[in-house]
């Protein structure tokens, strides 16, 4: 579905960077010069030890932080002008919910800001199906962690989006819990076709989920491996025990070891990056 020129209501955007760089005030270079292309309707994993930049890159590509250098298109656009057009979310890392409003209100107001009619039904589908029933009405600081987590993903799915960006969006969430999103939610998100983004500290959900998995070096993140992920979708819920997802696992494993021992200024920090070990459980 080629997507580049395409304008409000059309299909999912094709997002390229190019040659993006981001140094923060402070002198801290989170980005050096990065080109990577994202297909349109491609769910693409972002992996990489913490502090690479993955947040950065993805609030780039929301429009929420400039780059220093070089561009970020969206089907074309501008981030900011794609965003204006309600046709991106962003679910961050640290779920940021007015505290004032209901888990309901806090969904919907991300239809308001899109200019979309409040649609209440789907609004209550989708506190359902993250599993929030019966704290439609609850405020955030009644919620824990993942709830709050769970709330934000909800708040990013409801306005439809073209340009999914998930900046790991189960990290707070509970095992079991986690089972279910990551059954439940991808249908939404593939249901009528949306590039998404999703960076994850976890390498079987990159690869229960994603199409593609980009494996980051230590900040400034380089692109150190471009994994393509052949298993068909959708999913079955029993796919991490093949032996095909046990040998992508160990290329994201591997690919992370090499980027990490590639590191000659000794910036990669072993606690930092992701655990191996873990990420060899079933997701
Ligand atoms: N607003 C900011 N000002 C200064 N430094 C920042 C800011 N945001 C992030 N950083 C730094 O940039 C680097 C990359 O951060 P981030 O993109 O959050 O990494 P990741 O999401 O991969 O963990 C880190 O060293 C972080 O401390
Ligand atoms: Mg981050």
């Amino acid at each position: 579905m080629a997507a580049d020129d395409a304008g409000p209501g059309a299909g999912p955007p094709r997002v390229e960077v190019v040659a993006a760089a981001k140094t923060y005030p402070d002198g801290t270079e989170a980005l050096s010069p990065l080109d990577a292309v994202f297909e349109a309707g491609r769910t693409t994993a972002l992996v990489g030890p913490s502090g690479c930049g993955k947040s950065t890159l993805l609030r780039m590509i929301a429009g929420l932080e400039q780059p220093s250098g070089g561009t970020v298109t969206i089907g074309g656009a501008a981030p900011a002008t794609v965003a204006a057009r309600g046709e991106l979310s962003i679910a961050l890392q640290d779920p940021s919910l007015l505290p004032w409003r209901t888990v309901r209100k806090n969904i919907a107001l991300a239809l308001s800001l899109a200019r979309a009619p409040i649609d209440k039904a789907k609004v209550d589908q989708l506190v359902d199906l993250v599993g929030l029933a019966g704290f439609g009405d609850a405020r955030p600081a009644a919620l824990s962690g993942g709830m709050r987590q769970r709330a934000a993903i909800a708040r990013a799915l409801v306005t439809r989006p073209r340009l999914l960006l998930l900046d790991e969006p189960f990290g707070a969430v509970d095992e079991l819990t986690r089972q279910d999103l990551v059954e439940e939610l991808p249908p939404l998100w593939r249901e009528r076709g949306t590039t998404t983004l999703l960076v994850t500290h976890s390498i079987s959900e990159a690869v229960r989920l994603a199409d593609r998995i980009l494996v980051l070096s230590p900040r400034p993140a380089r692109i150190v491996a471009d994994i393509a992920v052949d298993l068909s979708q959708p999913r079955p819920h029993d796919v991490a025990r093949s032996d095909a997802f046990r040998a992508l696992v160990d290329d994201v494993t591997a690919a992370l070891e090499r980027s990490r021992q590639t590191t000659a200024s000794g910036r990669a920090n072993r606690d930092d990056a992701p655990d191996a070990a873990s990420s060899s459980t079933p997701v």
